[in-house]
């Protein structure tokens, strides 16, 4: 049977190996997907020893994003300029090659809300990792501008210039960022720590569209201040989780699954 699995250190939380299971229940797909913990000066070894034991595909999670990016012998598009990919697979010549699909997987998730990009203003709070790997998906969805902000402003502008060849991107200064928006996006990991982004709410107006791209059961701290703001649509990550994990199931399998129903079935759990 074809063997996918999830690596990263911890992986005892991670929901990808239900999501991938439903996937392959509702498609017929034959497959298994499980768990590796890599350890965390082991991750290229561990991912050679599986694609020589006939793995067909990984994804892959924190913190070895960077890491899988450098040790691809061949990169999508979208992976190159993400400076990180989740995805791995061998092309027919038996090469590890990399993709990243946090990018298309947080657009598909807006866009299955009847969210358009399309001459829209758009702000992203935050300028680490997970923000560089969703911009180009963004800026392809023709937004009439894209503004990042973050804390240490300096990674905030490093991203808009390498990005500017893709689009309108700006950086602004978190504390004079010029709102309103009709996209506000926080993809820092601020939540994590129960910590707002030093944001201010003039960034909303009633129809401001908030997403956080982290997920908690009771809501993030981010879109319960949005919430309190005044913001009447709010998402959280969980979307951009399974439409990834869905996206990485099509470039290994070929057939896309039906994401609603596993979202559905992970928000009554
Ligand atoms: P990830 O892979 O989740 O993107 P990362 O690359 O470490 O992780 O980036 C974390 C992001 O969250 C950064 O933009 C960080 O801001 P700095 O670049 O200034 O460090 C942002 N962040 C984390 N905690 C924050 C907080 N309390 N307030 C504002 N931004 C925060």
């Amino acid at each position: 049977m074809d063997q996918y699995a999830v690596v990263g250190n911890p992986i005892s939380h991670s929901k990808s190996p239900l999501i991938h299971a439903e996937f392959a229940k509702e498609m017929h797909q034959e497959l298994t997907y499980s768990k590796i913990e890599a350890p965390l000066n082991g991750f290229t070894s561990r991912v050679r020893e599986f694609f020589e034991q006939g793995g067909k595909g990984l994804n892959v999670t924190v913190p070895f994003k960077e890491e899988a990016w450098s040790l691809c012998q061949s990169l999508s598009d979208r992976g190159q300029l993400a400076g990180a990919v989740n995805t791995l697979y061998l092309n027919s010549d038996g090469q590890i090659c990399g993709d990243n699909t946090d990018g298309v997987g947080l657009v598909n998730d807006l866009k299955q809300t009847g969210f358009s990009f399309a001459g829209k203003k758009i702000l992203i709070i935050g300028a680490g990792g997970a923000v560089r790997g969703v911009i180009q998906p963004i800026l392809n969805e023709m937004p009439t501008s894209l503004t990042i902000t973050n804390r240490t402003k300096a990674k905030a502008d490093s991203l808009a210039e390498v990005f500017s060849e893709h689009g309108l991107v700006v950086s602004e200064e978190m504390g004079c960022v010029n709102g309103p928006f009709d996209l506000v996006i926080n993809g820092t990991s601020a939540s994590l720590a129960g910590a707002l982004p030093a944001i201010s709410s003039d960034v909303f107006t009633p129809s401001t569209v908030v997403y956080d791209m982290m997920y908690a059961k009771e809501g993030t701290v981010f879109n319960r201040w949005a919430a309190q703001q005044g913001a009447a649509e709010i998402y959280d990550g969980l979307g951009m989780l399974v439409e990834q994990a869905a996206e990485a199931f099509y470039i290994w399998r070929r057939c896309r699954p039906n994401t609603q129903r596993v979202v559905k079935l992970l928000r009554d759990a």
